[in-house]
């Protein structure tokens, strides 16, 4: 190794701090819920308030490498260049140095830090459009440089401006990206073919409207280097699983499977697969806001990663569970616990949790890939009998999809695993098949759960069940505080006498965790927290971090209850109007519902 991965994080932010910036840390990969996007997809998210004018408390001038999950292409993984969690190297300017000093001293880090040769690198630009003008002052600054003229590009916007996609408010602008050849050596590369893209600096001087850009009143510098592309690249490799990175996973690979990876191309995509899927995991399930497999949001791209990395651990042979921790455990330990020390600290639950969700999907995984074959050989075995009797008879390609609804009711197989798994036979799945039975399963079971709800005895509104009802809402805050923001309420039940609280959670409470859940409600009782109601849009009750179930139509007014900043959700009440009248609450049982939910009994008294 030339660069290993350490260095290359220490000399970034060594370099950017030389330059005046504060390192400000990384933070969660889990979206806040502000942007409406699920994980974090770029360095400048967290920053985003900033970027847009907010006066940043460590100064103007920030550098950090900072972890990102993108999830957009996941059955692209398996190639030699896709991952699902990467780190991006970063640094802003926030309204204060621009292109002169940025072209400057990416130029620098690249050459003089980083050994590239200036002779070498292209660079691109953004040719103009109504929006902003042609970037004639970044080409002119990177020739002072030493870049040379025919190295300079001019783009369009598809290539040369930055912007989280599909997100109104957001700040952005043009960018000049860095190029090198991707074989140094070569006597006379041809851009853009035979070269790689080392990053980008953004200069993010408008916000996007409805309609178009605005000009900010800062102009910012954005700038974002991929780590793991730019390790593989200094390091002269062409494979992103050669890095330090991931040497150790594959090598663990190696002796689990008795494979070689550079031997046996179908083990070498697996074992790319598993690698990163186990990778993201770790991330995913070690964060600060850490989640886990469910069946909706960001904890369902979760399963779907440990489910598609679970299967190609059976393709190579070997237990899924047992595999995957100790991928797991080569990450934690021998790669990432430096830079992120949370990973170690919660070392025990990520394993734990990957050896259930491993555990959960092995047994279904089993009869799910024999229904499957059973849905394959019922159509060869239509197509052979159609053919012998009509030659002109056209093959039917298309795994039906109530089918697939099935496969995944019953067998947990993520409606992407089914079409990757078609796909792998010449198949095709009916998508919208699939959406129509899905959402008539959803609502028969929602009426299912409304009639079980009017049972409860809420229809009563009992002055006792209104009570009861207000201390589901403080329950499922307190869970979510104490457990996992994931968790959330999957059901209730409610008499004049106790309630019944159901909840996603893949493990029993520890004695410390129930009591630690009544003391905090029984908190929140004693501050005598008025319990206020509110209609706002959709739209608003997301942006304030209501929860609920989101089912209601854009552009619909809902109802929300909020106990201060603790408990916000989106709920038709009643509700008692101060939380000192519930009294004292006591937590009775705590026991298993069904796969993945948990039940709680309680009492007020
Ligand atoms: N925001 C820019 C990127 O993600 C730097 O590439």
């Amino acid at each position: 190794m030339k660069i290993t991965s350490k260095q290359l994080r220490e000399s970034w932010i060594k370099f950017y701090e030389s330059k005046g910036h504060v390192n400000v840390g990384a933070v969660s990969l889990i979206g806040d819920g502000t942007t409406g996007v699920m994980f974090n997809v770029a360095g400048m998210q967290p920053l985003m308030p900033y970027l847009l004018g907010k006066p940043h408390p460590l100064g103007k001038r920030l550098c950090n490498v900072q972890g990102c999950v993108r999830t957009v292409d996941i059955e692209s993984v398996g190639d030699a260049s896709h991952f699902t969690f990467f780190e991006m190297m970063g640094n802003w300017s926030l309204g204060d140095y621009f292109k002169k000093e940025k072209t400057a001293w990416t130029y620098e880090i690249l050459t003089k830090v980083y050994g590239l040769d200036g002779d070498k690198l292209c660079s691109t630009v953004f040719e103009g459009n109504e929006s902003a003008p042609r970037d004639e002052e970044t080409a002119s600054l990177l020739k002072g440089l030493g870049i040379r003229p025919e190295h300079i590009f001019y783009l369009p916007k598809s290539d040369n401006w930055w912007e989280l996609e599909g997100t109104v408010g957001t700040p952005c602008g043009p960018d000049n990206e860095w190029f090198y050849p991707m074989d140094p050596d070569a006597p006379a590369p041809v851009f853009p073919d035979d070269y790689v893209e080392i990053g980008n600096d953004v200069y993010m001087q408008y916000r996007k409207t409805e309609t178009g850009y605005v000009p900010l009143e800062n102009k910012n510098v954005d700038t974002g280097f991929g780590l793991d592309r730019m390790l593989l690249f200094l390091n002269g490799l062409h494979d992103g699983y050669k890095t330090d990175l991931f040497a150790g996973a594959i090598g663990t690979l190696e002796k689990l499977t008795g494979k070689q990876y550079d031997a046996d191309e179908a083990a070498r995509k697996a074992m790319r697969i598993v690698a990163d899927h186990t990778r993201t995991t770790v991330m995913l399930i070690g964060d600060v806001n850490g989640i886990l497999p469910s069946n909706t949001g960001a904890g369902y791209i979760l399963r779907r990663l440990m489910r598609r990395a679970i299967r190609y651990c059976r393709q190579l042979g070997v237990e899924p569970a047992a595999t995957m921790c100790a991928v797991a455990e080569v990450f934690i330990d021998s790669v990432y616990g430096e830079a992120y020390p949370l990973l170690i600290e919660k070392k025990a639950y990520i394993l734990d949790e990957i050896r259930k969700e491993a555990d959960r999907f092995e047994t279904m995984l089993e009869k799910g890939m024999a229904e499957f074959e059973k849905c394959v050989n019922g159509i060869s075995r239509k197509n052979a009998f159609m053919a012998q009797k009509d030659p002109a008879y056209v093959p039917e390609t298309v795994i039906g999809g109530k089918q697939a609804f099935r496969l995944y009711d019953t067998y947990g197989f993520p409606i992407e695993l089914t079409e990757e798994m078609a796909a792998e036979r010449g198949l095709t799945v009916d998508k919208e098949g699939f959406d129509a039975a899905f959402k008539e399963h959803q609502e028969k079971s929602r009426g299912d759960v409304h009639a079980g709800e009017a049972k409860g005895g809420l229809e009563s509104h009992s002055e006792q069940a209104i009570k009861y009802h207000t201390a589901t809402h403080l329950l499922n805050a307190a869970l979510k505080a104490v457990l996992s923001p994931d968790v959330n309420q999957k059901g209730s039940n409610i008499t004049d006498e106790r309630m019944r609280f159901d909840f996603n959670f893949s493990r029993a409470m520890t004695p410390e965790e129930i009591k630690a859940v009544e003391d905090l409600v029984n908190e929140k009782i004693k501050e005598d927290i008025p319990v206020v109601y509110k209609e706002m849009s959709l739209d608003e009750a997301r942006a304030e971090h209501f929860v609920g179930v989101f089912d209601s139509k854009y552009g619909d007014v809902v109802k929300t209850y909020a106990i201060g900043d603790f408990s916000k959700e989106m709920c038709g009440g009643p509700h008692v109007a101060h939380t000192g009248e519930l009294g004292h609450f006591r937590i009775v049982k705590e026991q298993s519902s069904s796969a993945g939910v948990r039940r709680i009994k309680a009492v007020l008294e």
